[in-house]
């Protein structure tokens, strides 16, 4: 009984848990994600914005006719979970891959070429391993136009090392086909299923698997190119249509080498069973795939445990930049996203940002900086608000975020007690600086305010902090930077927080600030997104200012 009654309590508390920002597992993957091009855009997905877009080769500096960056986007996630044992709780979506490029069950160029695509956004929250699922997101939605989006959840841990052999290969017979699919949490319709879905887009290439299909000399087709079926850049059933119509061109299913027949082996498993209801129904197909394909991005180590799945945000803040001010007022900037709705004229909208500073409340009007537009129709817009305002020091800064519409007023408080301005720990950004060469020697110098630091329920004037409080109530501040070190057999850096002490440098009179600085030199092999924490410790519990990015430093000289 009082299990019963318990695990419904939680499926109810979990149901009814909205996003509150910040949320430090899930914005920057969502931002990531969802502001895919333009002002503030992510440009994760701009190598398959079009399904047909050919991989451009990054060591011979140009595109390679034959290959389809989408495709083989699908293929790296596969094959990066292929190796997962679900019942010991290994493997799955690790980005193992990265450290198995030179195996022959991983032939092709496609593995290196996929790290290259992805690793410039690449940072310590978003892994490697959250990039290729997201990769898988985005190529599917880009293939079928939309059709298929496939649920997004973050928190993918990166391996350090490479795991097991078995992912499948061609020649392999069904029973072993059948066993490495039970391996990774699939059965028997499960794998039919999976091999349809996977085997859409692209095809096999000559260049890579000359013994299946042939080496052309066609210039447009440098890679030899076979695809799968006759729609090889529309992810949708065809594979499953033509298979059974007996027409396809799939050189796994009908090849001249009945050896490396594997998905004709696969597809009559069941008798033929799913791939012909597959093939009679685009729909049933697509809804099969995205069922399919989201556990196949969702199979991870046991020790993993992934977010909620990554909604677009309605209202969100971002960029926000507080500087303490000698006069012991705050100048606090940021930029407030807010979603597009098709059915409000945005020309008439405003945004007006309402911050509370103890019994103090100051309006800023907002400017309109820019706006994210999707690859794709069917994803979300966002529009993009600036503000600033002067405000005095207080405990528990917090904002609402106006908006109105034709006269028509909505006040978003998320959730209730309003945006929160972290107040305790905030980096100076215009005192600190960083210097970054991609091989080679980098520095970063933060110096971060660091004051009086209640409760944020404890709401006072600044007055009274002074008095009472000072930064003291810290033992220590460190700066934690979260270094990328280059690991052998990859090309994918390990991000590693590295800490150090800072040192109080000044006290800013009559603010209850002191600011406190660190450096660091470290030596970066990194093309993705660099990051620091100031964290302050104390016996009752750390407070942390997280994931800042280097990016709002100016450089060291
Ligand atoms: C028994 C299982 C499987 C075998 C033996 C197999 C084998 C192969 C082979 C030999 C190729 C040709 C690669 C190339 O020449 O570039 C290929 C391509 C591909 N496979 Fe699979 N595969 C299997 C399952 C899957 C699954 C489950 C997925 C994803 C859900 C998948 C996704 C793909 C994709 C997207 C391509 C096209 C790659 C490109 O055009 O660059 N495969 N597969
Ligand atoms: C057929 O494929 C098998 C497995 O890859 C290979 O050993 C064999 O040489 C191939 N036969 C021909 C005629 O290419
Ligand atoms: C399918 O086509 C292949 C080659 O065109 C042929 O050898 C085979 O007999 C056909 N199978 C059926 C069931 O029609
Ligand atoms: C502050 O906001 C005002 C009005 O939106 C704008 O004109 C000004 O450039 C902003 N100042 C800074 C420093 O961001
Ligand atoms: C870092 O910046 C602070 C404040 O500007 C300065 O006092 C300190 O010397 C700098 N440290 C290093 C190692 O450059
Ligand atoms: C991929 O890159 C890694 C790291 O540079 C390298 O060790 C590996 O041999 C490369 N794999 C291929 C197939 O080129």
């Amino acid at each position: 009984m009082f299990t019963g009654y318990s695990s419904l309590l939680l499926l109810l508390v979990s149901q009814g848990l909205a996003y509150t920002w910040p949320d430090t597992k899930v914005d920057h993957l969502e931002a990531l994600l969802y502001q895919q091009q333009q002002y503030h855009g992510s440009l994760v997905g701009s190598d398959v914005r079009f399904c047909f877009l050919t991989t451009f080769d990054l060591d011979k500096l140009r595109a390679i006719s034959g290959r389809l960056t989408a495709a083989e986007w699908i293929r790296v996630a596969y094959h990066d979970m292929a190796t997962a044992d679900v019942e010991a709780g290994t493997g799955g979506l690790d980005a193992s891959i990265s450290f198995e490029t030179d195996r022959g069950e991983n032939e092709g160029p496609a593995f290196n070429s996929t790290m290259k695509q992805l690793y410039l956004s690449h940072s310590a929250k978003s892994s490697m391993a959250d990039l290729i699922a997201m990769s898988a997101v985005l190529a599917v939605g880009s293939c079928s136009d939309g059709k298929v989006w496939l649920d997004y959840r973050g928190g993918r841990i990166d391996a350090t090392e490479a795991g097991p052999l078995g992912v499948p290969e061609p020649h392999q017979g069904l029973d072993k086909h059948t066993e490495i699919f039970r391996k990774q949490g699939f059965n028997q319709e499960e794998m039919i299923g999976l091999v349809a879905c996977g085997h859409s887009v692209g095809g096999v290439h000559g260049s890579i698997f000359p013994k299946i299909v042939p080496v052309v000399d066609e210039p447009g087709n440098e890679a030899s190119l076979h695809p799968f079926d006759s729609t090889a850049v529309t992810f949708d059933n065809h594979v499953a249509v033509e298979f059974t119509q007996n027409s396809t061109q799939n050189a796994l299913a009908f090849g001249h080498n009945k050896t490396t027949r594997s998905d004709h082996r696969i597809f009559t498993a069941d008798g033929g069973n799913l791939i012909s209801r597959m093939a009679q129904d685009n729909d049933f197909y697509l809804a099969t795939c995205k069922n399919l394909l989201e556990r196949m991005i969702d199979t991870v180590p046991k020790n993993v445990e992934l977010s909620g799945v990554i909604e677009p945000i309605a209202t969100k803040p971002d960029y926000i930049n507080i500087v303490v001010n000698e006069d012991g007022t705050l100048f606090v900037s940021g930029e407030i996203r807010t979603i597009q709705d098709k059915a409000i004229d945005r020309g008439s909208r405003q945004v007006v940002v309402h911050l509370k500073a103890a019994d103090k409340k100051i309006s800023a009007a907002t400017t309109r900086n820019g706006e994210s537009l999707p690859f794709h129709e069917n994803r979300p817009s966002f529009d993009w608000w600036g503000f600033n305002a002067t405000i005095p020091i207080a405990q528990g800064l917090s904002f609402d975020v106006e908006i109105i519409d034709d006269g028509d007023s909505k006040l978003e408080t998320n959730g209730g007690k309003g945006f929160p301005l972290q107040t305790d720990i905030i980096p100076q950004t215009s005192k600190s600086c960083s210097s970054t060469t991609v091989k080679g020697p980098s520095t970063i110098n933060v110096t971060a305010a660091v004051g009086v630091s209640y409760p944020s329920h404890q709401i006072r004037a600044v007055t009274d902090l002074i008095k009472i409080l000072d930064e003291a109530n810290f033992d220590s501040v460190i700066l934690s930077v979260d270094i990328p070190h280059a690991q052998q057999n990859s090309l994918v850096p390990r991000i590693e927080p590295t800490p150090v002490d800072m040192k109080k440098t000044r006290v800013l009179e009559g603010t209850g600030y002191s600011l406190y600085s660190g450096s660091l030199d470290f030596g970066a092999a990194f093309q993705g997104l660099l990051s620091y924490d100031v964290i302050g410790r104390r016996a009752l519990g750390h407070s942390i200012s997280e994931f800042n990015s280097f990016d709002s430093l100016r450089r060291c000289s």
